[in-house]
């Protein structure tokens, strides 16, 4: 299946549009989906903030796997990027990442006071593809309830910064960057975890490539939560899509289930679950010869 596009255009849009924002700003804040820190990565985006300094927060961390998250982390750190992973809807959390934005900046602010230059306060914007928690990060570190921010790169309401305590300051608009999905797969993984429109593709497509998934990473929780045996939760998953199909009463409405299944999933109510593997990940650079992250 290959429904879902990528379009260059919103791509380069967006790539502009955030270059102009970042001029007046210290320390870019890039917001990933802990469940697909490889694929909610903008392609371009080491291009577009170039030597700016950056934390990337790995959102969302409640619905992702624990040990992938640590996994994640662990590589990010190595590779001397500063990097958290929280559930942005949580103010235990978010507290957590106001001392940690303290302690990688802190860094900054003795250049500041050795150079004998006034404190001032670090001008912070976040950034990241749709739906991976930029306005929910950006209300609760501002107190806000502020509505969402357009999705959609070209959309800019008027900017202002916010002053979030006497260390940080806060664009009020998130950079938006569009994902890349040329790749089936990571198209796959944006769709399941909604970071792009259910009108680019089929639901059911992603509630069948979602099953395998669950069947090779996450049986256990699986099986448990529709109550199947192993012997039941076997290939070919189209019949065994038909027969949960029935078993949650919706009778031979595929379509109905695969939303409902999508969106449990989504809900982490199955379970916590990672897409973009690490130990996947880490075979693949290994045969490519490369180091991206
Ligand atoms: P965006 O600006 O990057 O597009 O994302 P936004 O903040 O709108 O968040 C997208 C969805 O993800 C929202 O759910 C939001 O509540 C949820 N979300 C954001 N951060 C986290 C997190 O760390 N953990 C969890 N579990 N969810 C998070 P929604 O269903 O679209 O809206 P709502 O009904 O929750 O308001």
């Amino acid at each position: 299946m290959s429904t879902i596009q990528w379009f260059p255009g919103h791509m380069a849009k967006a790539k502009r549009q955030v270059q102009e924002q970042l001029k007046s700003v210290d320390w870019v804040v890039e917001i990933r989906d802990a469940r697909i820190p490889i694929a909610s990565k903008n392609p371009l985006i080491d291009q577009i903030i170039q030597h700016k300094k950056r934390l990337i927060v790995l959102n969302k961390a409640d619905l992702a796997d624990p040990i992938q998250n640590k996994l994640w982390l662990n590589h990010l750190r190595n590779k001397d990027t500063d990097a958290i992973a929280i559930d942005s809807k949580n103010n235990k959390e978010i507290k957590k990442l106001r001392h940690y934005l303290l302690e990688v900046t802190g860094g900054e602010r003795k250049k500041w006071l050795d150079k004998g230059m006034k404190q001032k306060t670090i001008r912070l914007m976040v950034l990241g593809i749709p739906n991976v928690g930029k306005s929910t990060l950006i209300n609760q570190l501002t107190h806000k309830k502020s509505a969402k921010v357009g999705n959609r790169p070209g959309v800019t309401k008027g900017q202002q910064w916010v002053q979030i305590d006497k260390d940080f300051s806060l664009l009020d608009t998130p950079g938006i960057l569009w994902p890349k999905f040329e790749d089936p797969l990571v198209g796959m993984n944006l769709a399941l975890t909604g970071a792009i429109k259910d009108t680019h593709y089929y639901s059911d497509d992603i509630a069948l490539y979602a099953m395998q998934f669950m069947m090779d990473y996450y049986m256990e929780d699986f099986c448990q939560f529709f109550n199947l045996s192993e012997e039941e939760a076997q290939p070919p998953y189209p019949e065994l899509m038909m027969s949960l199909t029935n078993k949650m009463g919706m009778k031979d409405d595929y379509e109905r289930f695969s939303d409902w299944l999508i969106r449990e999933l989504r809900s982490g109510k199955i379970a916590p679950m990672t897409l973009d593997r690490y130990e996947d990940y880490r075979l693949e650079q290994a045969e490519e010869g490369s180091a991206d992250d």
